[in-house]
């Protein structure tokens, strides 16, 4: 089985894997270098989303090139991580949410693989954005192990780089959000392309603009994955250790999984 984590602000390593060895993956959108290591008998790879020391800022991450990477190389189950203001005050900082759904803001981001002409025109269905059994893991896995995880949440993905104003976060609070970032689109949307078993875990690291009593910060939001950053990876490991293809009977693998210019056996790895 193999594995794919994408860490999010605040989780750029992960020190359960053994013999790790530094990788590139070539992809069409450029290569991406993940740490590949072992961890119960499974593959995994470990990816920064915003790259080695948080150089990448949300709206220029290479979205297609990492979800691309990951199923090039053989990924099947993706976990990943988001830090999020939080639009409820039951999601308090610190707490971890697992994803159900999204609510997409973005403007300038391209969030297909399938740009039409000999790529096709692809239409993909995203009823069910997240793994639901990759969901339920961890959850359970959470109740478990006493790590307090909130079953669901609607995220709601904004450009960035700037934080919203309280004006957004109202409209957001009536639409039906629950959580606010600026990563998760397309980066969910592509790993269904993809036919990956996706799903994220979201980390509540400050109340969002306009119900926190004080203005947001960057030093805020790493304060908070401070602590929770250990929470949720050993939310993930454990979930791993769960992790088998019989508990596995969900539509997301049966999505369209031929990526243009994949050949399926060449790993396009270094
Ligand atoms: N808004 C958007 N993204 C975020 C926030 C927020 O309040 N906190 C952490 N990531």
């Amino acid at each position: 089985m193999k594995i794919g984590i994408i860490g999010g602000t605040g989780v750029y390593a992960l020190h359960h894997l053994t013999d790790v060895k530094e990788i590139e993956i070539e992809t069409p959108y450029g290569s991406v270098f993940p740490s590949l290591g072992f961890f119960e008998g499974k593959e995994v790879v470990f990816l920064p989303r915003h790259g080695k020391g948080h150089s990448v800022p949300p709206h220029r991450v290479n979205y297609r090139a990492i979800v691309y990477g990951l199923k090039a190389w053989g990924a099947e189950y993706v976990f990943s991580t988001a830090a999020c203001g939080s639009l409820r005050k039951d999601f308090k900082p610190g707490d971890l949410i697992v994803l159900s759904s999204f609510i997409d803001f973005t403007k300038g981001r391209v969030s297909t693989f399938f740009e039409g002409g000999e790529e096709g025109v692809v239409h993909t269905d995203v009823t069910e954005p997240y793994c639901l059994p990759m969901r339920k893991i961890i959850y359970d896995t959470g109740l478990n192990l006493g790590i307090p995880v909130h079953p669901s949440g609607v995220y709601v993905c904004f450009e960035g780089p700037r934080f919203e104003t309280p004006a957004e976060i109202k409209a957001c609070q009536i639409l039906g959000g629950d959580l606010v970032g600026m990563t998760n689109v397309p980066e969910v949307v592509l790993a269904k392309e993809a036919g990956l078993h996706y799903s994220t875990i979201a980390i509540s690291t400050n109340y969002a603009a306009g119900i926190s009593s004080t203005p947001l910060s960057h030093e805020e939001v790493l304060e908070v994955m401070e602590s929770a950053g250990k929470s949720v990876t050993t939310l993930i490991m454990e979930s791993i250790k769960r992790l088998t293809y019989s508990v596995l009977d969900c539509n997301c693998s049966k999505n369209r999984v031929i990526l243009p210019g994949l050949k399926h056996g060449s790993h396009q790895v270094k």
